[in-house]
């Protein structure tokens, strides 16, 4: 080794102490600020204009908006590579008991054997273009929040047709980012035919299923593979069995060598939602009042459906694809509860609000501006708790396709009576018969029981509502005498209805769509009497959310704007609210300590499935897996440990539809697949915390090595190995 002074030595100390801070792994960059980030000294080792040029070649080109996540292009014949879970739907439409691809997965012999991917589109962005400048140009200081937002409609609609005029092969839109502080046009190429490549054994692309999710060490080989189809002429037309596979221009090659502890990884994706530039006022809100809320009643449909679902496997079937929606939120959100106040959030917004208003308060134009935000959007989430106890009840009762069925018939028998030129829009010519048609088809697809269940459950709950907000019929039934939180004579009531409403059989619909409202709610029994008192007061109250909607929307955006402005004073450079447009993250391989004395390694392998294996319920290791592990066949799969690495965690800043984003080296090489975050990071969506944030992804080396366990050798051929 080369012999240096002890100086250099500092100096060196020096510069990898620095740079280690000076990159933090916060951000999820709109992609046209990428060349600002300073992306070769945090580890980038190819030009930034092959990661994102729009109109141009680059990984940008690959990076697709699939289904509730992203997915991504990794063969000239358009394989798409996305999460077990992101694909999940399109398996369990094509599911049944006696062939049960949710068990055992999908693998297509040929390429006629792809199956279609029912509801899924691809979309990957092909123009990107900020116009802040274009939108804002005709609105002005004084404007009302009305004319505001009729004068950025007008630029935005006269934006998006001259854009179709000169590409009409693109589907454009404007993207309102930051609350509507800046815009970008975006530029769609959209596949319609997508198609079932290979999807994973349940046991492996869920292992581990609601126990492990949204938890590290993790082993998951939450991943699958589809493919897009084009018409000859190449245009992204609607499944058709003359449709042939996509040729993308750019696709990602996976990666020769595999990642190691504090290599330079980014990834570009589509993340959802994050709340980081929200007030105080809002973090309470959530963590008081609507997180809880929401964690009790996901709680209780999720137990309803699984006890309804035991022993019966074409129900669990028909269940599995909202039961995992809803427990997914479900663990989320006690996380998110954990971090507001492990995080003291609350009082750190209450905090920098307070700095923020000091930083304005004596210069009058800023202070004209924004004086009263602060106060106004307290008051928006005072007066959304007071209506929060009505409107839960409301939505749960509709939570029933029967109940909302019946409100639906109830509105078009009020509407078939008034004069066509005061009705409602859908209930007008030819409409209203079509509104009759497709209301004789009766309610969308319920479970009687688990309808009836959950049903009840909002009705005795609706009973300590005040006598104002009180649902009628609900209470007149029970006389006011409910006893601890059961009243049977609501509960014979709703039994009754479930088992002998006409709504549920075709002739009593056919005599109830001819009646006038007023006889209807006579003889239509239990739901049309809920119809008829919710009606009124759902409208009511759906005036008083859009109203507020719109309110809170004009007090958000300045909220935004002088939050950030604040921060970027203060010389931080900061990055927009996650709006499910594409993203950009960077970060490096890097485990974690979640608790005291609790120390986490970046890498999962074989070893740790193993080591989980129960052989029932969450945790079953497919046979077939656990023979290779015990005649340790790795093929080329095992890492220097000499095990073949499983899921592995970076600190890059993704939130839910990051999901199936594709995870890349510093030469933009596929190195695995971000499907997860730490649990100590889902408060992150409020606030980015460092120290936690962590995402989880399935290492590339895993898919290959279940690619060829599972003899879904052509896809590893296809990847180019
Ligand atoms: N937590 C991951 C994401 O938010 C995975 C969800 C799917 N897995 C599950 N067990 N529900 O979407
Ligand atoms: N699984 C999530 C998704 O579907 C990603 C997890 C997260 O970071 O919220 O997008």
């Amino acid at each position: 080794m080369v012999k240096r002074s002890v100086s250099a030595i500092f100096a060196l100390l020096f510069i990898a102490v620095a740079s280690h801070y000076a990159f933090t792994d916060e951000g999820q960059w709109t992609p046209d600020r990428i060349g600002q980030l300073n992306l070769r000294q945090a580890g980038l080792r190819i030009p930034v204009s092959q990661v994102f040029n729009p109109g141009e070649a680059g990984v940008h080109e690959a990076i697709l908006l699939l289904g509730g996540g992203t997915g991504e292009f990794v063969s000239a014949d358009g394989l798409i590579m996305t999460n077990h879970h992101v694909a999940f739907g399109a398996v369990a439409r094509i599911a049944t008991a006696e062939n049960d691809y949710i068990t055992d997965g999908y693998l297509a012999e040929t390429r006629t054997d792809e199956i279609q991917a029912h509801g899924y589109t691809a979309r990957m962005v092909q123009y990107y273009q900020d116009v802040t400048g274009r939108i804002m140009a005709d609105v002005e200081d004084g404007m009302t929040w009305e004319e505001r937002q009729r004068t950025i409609n007008t630029a935005v609609r006269n934006i998006v047709t001259e854009a179709r005029e000169r590409d009409d092969s693109l589907e454009f839109s404007i993207s309102a980012i930051s609350y509507g502080n800046t815009f970008k046009l975006i530029g769609f190429q959209t596949i319609r035919d997508i198609r079932i490549v290979y999807v994973p054994p349940f046991a492996v692309g869920n292992f581990g299923s609601e126990t492990d999710n949204w938890m590290f060490p993790r082993h998951t080989g939450d991943f699958s593979f589809l493919r897009a189809y084009v018409a000859l002429d190449g245009s992204g037309a609607a499944y058709n069995t003359e449709n042939v596979p996509y040729h993308p221009r750019t696709w990602l090659k996976v990666a020769r060598d595999a990642p190691a502890e504090d290599d330079f990884v980014f990834l570009l994706g589509f993340p959802g939602t994050t709340m980081r530039y929200r007030s105080s006022a809002y973090v309470s809100y959530e963590r008081e009042s609507r997180l809880p809320y929401e964690i009790m009643i996901r709680g209780e449909r999720i137990g309803v459906m699984e006890r309804a679902g035991e022993g019966d496997r074409e129900l669990q079937i028909r269940f599995a694809e909202t039961i995992k929606g809803i427990a997914n939120g479900y663990k989320n959100y006690q996380g998110k509860v954990i971090g507001i106040d492990r995080m003291d959030l609350i009082s750190s917004k209450r905090h920098e609000e307070q700095i923020w208003a000091d930083s304005w308060s004596i210069d009058p134009r800023l202070k004209s501006r924004y004086d009263g935000v602060l106060q106004e959007l307290g008051e928006i989430y005072r007066g959304m708790r007071e209506r929060d106890a009505l409107s839960r009840t409301i939505s749960e009762l509709l939570y029933s396709p029967v109940q909302s069925y019946a409100l639906n018939l109830y509105e078009y028998l009020l509407q078939k009576t008034l004069p066509e030129n005061r009705r409602a829009n859908r209930y007008r010519g030819e409409s209203l018969d079509r509104v009759r048609d497709s209301l004789l088809g009766g309610p969308g697809d319920y479970y009687g029981p688990v309808d009836e269940e959950l049903y009840l459950n909002a009705a005795v709950r609706s009973l300590t509502l005040t006598r104002e907000d009180a649902i009628a019929p609900f209470r007149i039934i029970s006389l006011g005498k409910e006893i601890q939180g059961y009243a049977p004579a609501l509960e014979r009531a709703i039994r009754e209805a479930y088992s002998s409403s006409p709504l549920l059989h075709p002739e009593g619909r056919a005599a109830l769509i001819e009646m006038s409202a007023q006889e209807a709610i006579d003889r239509g029994g239990l739901f049309l009497e809920v119809a008829a008192d919710m009606r009124e007061r759902y409208l009511e109250s759906d005036a008083a959310r859009q109203f507020t909607g719109s309110k809170l929307g004009r007090l958000q955006q300045l909220y935004a704007e002088g939050i950030m402005t604040l921060r970027e004073s203060q010389g931080e450079m900061l990055y927009p609210d996650a709006n499910r447009s594409l993203r950009f993250s960077y970060g490096y391989v890097r485990g974690y300590e979640p608790r005291d004395a609790v120390s986490i390694e970046p890498f999962t392998h074989l070893k740790g499935v193993m080591e989980k294996d129960t052989g029932k319920g969450e945790f079953i290791v497919p046979e077939i897996l656990s023979n290779a592990w015990r005649e340790r066949e790795f093929g080329r799969w095992a890492d220097s440990s000499g095990d073949v690495p499983v899921n592995f965690l970076t600190n890059c800043d993704t939130t839910g539809g990051n999901s199936g984003s594709p995870l890349m080296n510093a030469r933009g090489e596929l190195i695995g697949i971000n499907f997860d975050r730490v649990w100590e990071a889902t408060a992150n969506d409020y606030n980015f915390d460092p120290e936690f944030g962590r995402n989880i992804s399935v290492h590339m080396h895993y898919i290959l090595f279940i690619c060829e366990t599972f003899g879904a050798t052509d896809v590893i051929d296809e990847l180019g190995f």
